[in-house]
């Protein structure tokens, strides 16, 4: 038993497993460098609390899993109990192993650049096992910091007496130093998703709980603990991600003995978990991470880890056109045909068909779970629109909505038992359906065939976009409530559908973004981040949803003039600058506009896969500009060579100039060409002469030192304009 130091890009991690209960985290934060041996029962010892009057007797020792039998009083690691008994644990350390290929402990660790900059290069890895053989338990801690500095903490339990134990809950924690004194989580609703509130983190819990069955709209991706007045650019940050798309939890924890902690685990209902003799349950994997320089920071880690792990999206995402704002459920072949001849004009690589393609889908009120082609409105099936979009060289992608029946549906008239459901009653519907109970096996393997059927049975489906479009309520299989035997019975459809269809790109789909969280996105490809396409409103949204997800994970897409969800009007510039920064699309019926709109949304189709490279591969930089009413964010290349910034207004503001704009992330000492990108027109500006630097031609030449330091003035956009800046290092 040791004290481990692990180190990975700007991160330590220090665990105290000495015993002779479960291994202490004495530091979680930045990089400590390489710490004598010597050193370390010294800084253990250092971050021991006193004793204090009206307390136990000796200090109370915060483990991974918070137990009452170590002093600890605020919500316990495990909640359980065999019959009533059992119901308290006192773990007991048995082994520790360490895999630290590029050496820990003590030892100097040398991080490349490389491997801070790609985050697959070895990560380390603790595994803990200890035991409570007077409960009859044991638990396994599994931890790995990732090259990248990311860090993930799971708890395995296993039942080891012989009789069954119910787990209600067993959530990881992990220390925050008392300088992070405020919290910024995210909330929202449908078209509104990622909402950020902050505030001050007082003592108490603030707890994040999703019981939604799906991972929901109002999920917090990131649950952020900072030192006062943190930023995009500036302030030390930790924070978790909860990577379950089932009922969730994520949560701060302050007590007034002075720890603090975040967390996150799944929620439980009532005899969901009962394990029998020898049985396992593992909880959701906990990311954590950490930054020393704001959110920006959190990000970065984030995304060099995501865009190193194997199952990362390669090659350019493809230009999406997606049909279901252009058409809904108004199939016709002639009309999808000529959609997928003028996607391809304006350069679209990707034709995806949305809902309404399957057995009496004419609306949302009947269909779902019969998956056949519907004759009546495709009688020669769907190969005739399939090869001519592929003709024009464009991928074929598939809407499905596979966990979903619509109690009007062949399917529900042979099955009424395949849905989940309390004994007795039916859940009240949403949007007329109700969801498929996956842990029954007749179910899942009808599904699996199915969709497996309409892949096979078709040449060219290349993409799925996977959707899922009500809460589980009252979701219970054979009496007992399943919501987790739900979450890992999609989980391993995705799998096996996968498996018989390698190369299948599936997209994450749930009214928009209520599936957005790291383990879905382990079996899928990219997420739709809202139905809300108003480029106003999909500024903060994508904003947000970038905080966890690097850009090519998200699908952005160009809306109609008039949104369809809040009416409001933008011009092409606003709503095109706005979804250039993702995985790029159009959800638009561009087969009635004017040849001059089609000629510009094709400059901007052409921009942004000029781009492309740069957008989603380089670091994502927001800028902290002090005027509410300006966003201002851009993607930096790792060399620092090139940089795309878009500054967007996003109202008018108490003063009429809102001050100049810094452009964050350059070489300090290199010098930069910066002007708008050729090829799309600039927004039509207010002023009389914009500032002179914008005025030339040429652009203007700065340093990186004085772009981030001073910035630039900029003009005075109209409320709901953008205007994008192309940054390229000329020396
Ligand atoms: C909800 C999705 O978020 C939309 O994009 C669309 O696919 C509809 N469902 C189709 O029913």
């Amino acid at each position: 038993m040791t004290i481990v130091h692990l180190r990975r890009a700007r991160t330590s991690l220090v665990l105290d497993a000495r015993g002779p209960g479960l291994p202490r985290v004495v530091h979680w934060g930045a990089d400590l460098g390489p710490l004598p041996a010597a050193d370390l029962p010294a800084l253990v010892d250092a971050t021991v609390p006193p004793v204090v009057p009206s307390s136990f007797d000796a200090p109370t020792v915060l483990s991974l899993l918070p137990e009452a039998s170590a002093g600890w009083s605020g919500r316990p690691g495990l909640a359980g109990h065999r019959d009533g008994r059992d119901w308290s644990t006192a773990f007991r350390l048995d082994t520790v192993d360490v895999d630290d290929p590029r050496g820990g402990g003590g030892e100097a660790v040398r991080v490349s650049e490389e491997d801070r900059d790609h985050g697959g290069a070895g990560a380390a890895r603790v595994t803990v096992r200890a035991a409570d053989p007077g409960a009859g338990l044991s638990l396994t801690v599994e931890i790995t910091l990732s090259a990248a500095g990311l860090l993930t903490v799971r708890h395995r339990l296993r039942n080891d007496g012989d009789r069954p134990y119910e787990v209600r809950e067993l959530t990881p924690v992990l220390p925050v130093p008392a300088v992070a004194t405020e919290l910024l989580d995210l909330t929202g609703r449908w078209c509104r998703e990622r909402a950020p509130q902050r505030h001050p983190w007082p003592m108490g819990a603030w707890v994040r709980e999703g019981r939604h069955g799906r991972t929901g709209h109002d999920a917090t991706l990131l649950l952020v603990a900072g030192t006062p007045g943190f930023g995009f650019g500036h302030g030390e940050t930790w924070a978790v991600h909860t990577a379950w798309s089932g009922d969730h939890v994520t949560v701060a924890e302050r007590r007034p003995t002075g720890e603090a902690t975040l967390g996150g685990g799944e929620l439980l209902a009532p005899g969901e978990i009962l394990l029998g003799p020898g049985e396992e349950y593992a909880t959701p994997l906990l990311y954590a991470v950490h930054s020393a320089d704001g959110l920006d920071g959190l990000s970065d880690v984030l995304h060099t880890h995501l865009r190193a792990r194997p199952e990362h999206p390669r090659g350019p995402r493809p230009v999406t056109l997606n049909v279901w704002e252009a058409v809904y459920f108004d199939h016709d072949l002639d009309r999808l045909k000529g959609l997928a001849d003028r996607a391809a004009e304006v350069g679209v690589e990707r034709f995806v068909l949305d809902d309404g393609w399957f057995r009496g889908r004419r609306h949302d009120r009947a269909g779902l779970g019969d998956w056949w082609v519907d004759d009546d409105v495709w009688p020669d099936g769907l190969q005739p629109l399939i090869d001519h979009v592929r003709k024009h060289g464009m991928q074929f992608g598939l809407w499905v909505e596979p966990e979903m029946v619509n109690p009007d549906s062949d399917l529900f008239r042979a099955h009424p038992d395949w849905v989940l459901q309390a004994p007795g009653r039916l859940p009240p519907e949403w949007r007329h359906q109700q969801v498929l109970d996956l842990a029954h096996p007749d179910a899942y393997a009808h599904l699996l065939d199915r969709l497996d059927a309409v892949l096979r049975e078709h040449d060219g489906i290349a993409y799925l976009k996977w959707d899922h479009n009500r809460d589980l309520t009252e979701a219970g299989h054979a009496g007992r409530p399943a919501v987790h035997a739900q979450t890992v019975a999609v989980y391993r459809l995705l799998d096996d559908l996968r498996a018989r269809h390698p190369g299948l790109e599936i997209e994450s789909c749930s009214s928009g973004g209520a599936r957005v969280d790291l383990e879905i996105l382990r079996r899928t490809d990219r997420v739709w981040a809202s139905d809300c396409n108003d480029a106003l409103e999909r500024l903060s949204i994508q904003r947000w949803t970038g905080l966890l997800l690097p850009p090519e994970l998200i699908g952005t897409h160009i809306g109609p003039e008039r949104s369809h969800t809040t009416h409001r009007v933008h011009d092409l510039g606003f709503r095109a600058a706005t979804a250039l920064f993702g995985h790029h699309g159009i959800e638009w019926d561009i087969s009635g506009i004017s040849a001059t709109e089609r000629i510009e949304l094709a400059a901007w189709v052409a921009l942004h896969k000029r781009l492309r490279p740069l957008l989603h591969g380089g670091r994502v930089v927001r800028v902290d500009h002090p005027d509410p009413a300006v966003q201002a964010h851009g993607v930096v290349a790792h060399d620092r060579s090139h940089a795309v910034y878009a500054v967007s207004r996003l109202a008018t503001s108490a003063a009429q100039v809102p001050g100049a704009v810094r452009l964050p992330g350059l070489d300090p000492a290199r010098r930069y060409l910066v002007r708008p990108p050729a090829g799309v027109p600039e927004p039509a500006l207010l002023e009389l002469a914009p500032p002179g630097w914008l005025a030339s031609d040429g652009g203007v030449t700065l340093s990186g030192s004085v772009l981030g330091s001073v910035g630039l003035q900029l003009p005075a956009l109209h409320p709901e304009q953008a205007l994008l800046l192309e940054v390229a290092a000329v020396d």
